[in-house]
């Protein structure tokens, strides 16, 4: 291995409860509102030549048209589509009937596809806001979850996959009691389950259950998300890339606290999107889960610190006024309505 690029080949992956193989890192696509849509794209483009081959999209990310004139760039120059692996997401003001099916349609166009490897349901809310919009933007037309509609979107979903337009789906941003109900009621089960995982935000008991469901956790702000934009910051969040034991273990290794989070997690079992625009880190990230492995004591070190620090709380999804956004995570083991 030369230190200027991954051989794909080596880079650890996750079976799907398919039998699909998952690259187990992948390259986050959202640039926080300060990263252009044309300098994302090159990230992707660049990443690919190091040896990414995960990229994580959205429709809401705003920019699947510009990576999408990348993706073609790329398999043009002899990746093969089958080595990539795609992933985009529903936005929540596509949950309607007959939305889903055209949304897909859309992702596949901008972003130059035939075929999703997977497609997640990016928050279990119907909820519209505006792009950008304030931490305190509510919309008067917001519900709760409404098990009985998500599983309309849901089954719009399965038909993707038997329509060949999605290859896997998947959720983003559930909870237990919720996917209690999903996993009773589903005909195509997800495969994934994207959520928020970081050295100060664990989440053992979300993670275990997904895990012993043969569902794939894809961890995103794998870094704790430093660059987030201002709406997602309160005053009590923690930082992850500055805890004393991630910063010992980066020191001792000689590398960013970034990387100690990226290897933790791919070693933990979970798949982190990274996100990064400079080739620098995103190879340093890649490189991460090629190298020596974490010893098991610092993976215990780590384990030790986890801080309960959501990042993304999700407060513009809330559907009533006075409302905390812990309603939207059933923490008491119970859908908030
Ligand atoms: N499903 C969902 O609801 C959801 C929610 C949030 C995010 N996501 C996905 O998860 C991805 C990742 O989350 P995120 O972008 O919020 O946070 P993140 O990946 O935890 O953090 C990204 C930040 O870390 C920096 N960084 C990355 N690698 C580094 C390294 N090796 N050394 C130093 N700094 C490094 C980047 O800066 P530079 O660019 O300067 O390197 C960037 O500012 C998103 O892009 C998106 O695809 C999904």
């Amino acid at each position: 291995m030369n230190n200027e690029t991954v051989d794909p080949g080596r880079v650890p992956y996750r079976t799907l409860y398919s039998g699909a193989r998952m690259p187990a890192i992948g390259l986050g696509t959202f640039g926080s509102d300060h990263a252009a849509p044309d300098e994302i794209a090159e990230a992707v483009k660049g990443a690919a030549a190091v040896g990414y081959r995960h990229f994580d999209c959205a429709s809401v990310y705003g920019n699947e048209d510009r990576i999408g004139a990348v993706l073609r760039e790329i398999v043009a120059g002899g990746i093969p589509r089958e080595q990539l692996w795609i992933a985009s997401k529903l936005w929540n003001d596509k949950h309607g009937a007959g939305d889903v099916i055209a949304s897909c349609r859309q992702s596949l166009a901008d972003l130059r596809l035939d075929y999703l490897d997977m497609y997640l349901v990016h928050w279990p809310f119907p909820n519209f806001h505006p792009p950008h919009c304030d931490v305190g933007s509510r919309s008067p037309n917001a519900k709760p979850y409404i098990h009985e509609n998500f599983m309309k979107t849901w089954r719009q979903m399965e038909k993707l996959v038997t329509l060949g337009l999605a290859r896997h789906i998947g959720t983003s941003n559930m909870t237990i009691p919720k996917l209690d109900l999903l996993l009773r009621d589903a005909r195509i089960r997800p495969a994934v389950n994207e959520m928020e995982l970081h050295p100060h935000f664990q989440q053992r008991e979300l993670f275990e259950y997904v895990r012993d469901r043969g569902i794939a956790p894809v961890g995103y702000c794998p870094i704790g998300s430093p660059a987030r934009p201002e709406r997602d910051r309160t005053p009590d969040d923690t930082v992850d890339i500055e805890d004393p034991v991630i910063v010992d273990i980066a020191a001792r290794l000689r590398v960013h606290p970034a990387v100690v989070c990226v290897k933790w997690a791919v070693q933990r079992g979970q798949t982190p999107i990274p996100f990064s625009t400079k080739r620098r880190n995103y190879l340093a990230n890649l490189r991460a889960t090629v190298t020596e492995p974490l010893a098991a004591a610092d993976m215990q070190r780590i384990a030790g610190i986890d801080r309960n620090c959501r990042l993304i709380k999700g407060q513009v999804f809330l559907w009533k006024q006075e409302q905390s956004w812990e309603d939207l995570w059933d923490l008491d083991g119970v859908i908030a309505s």
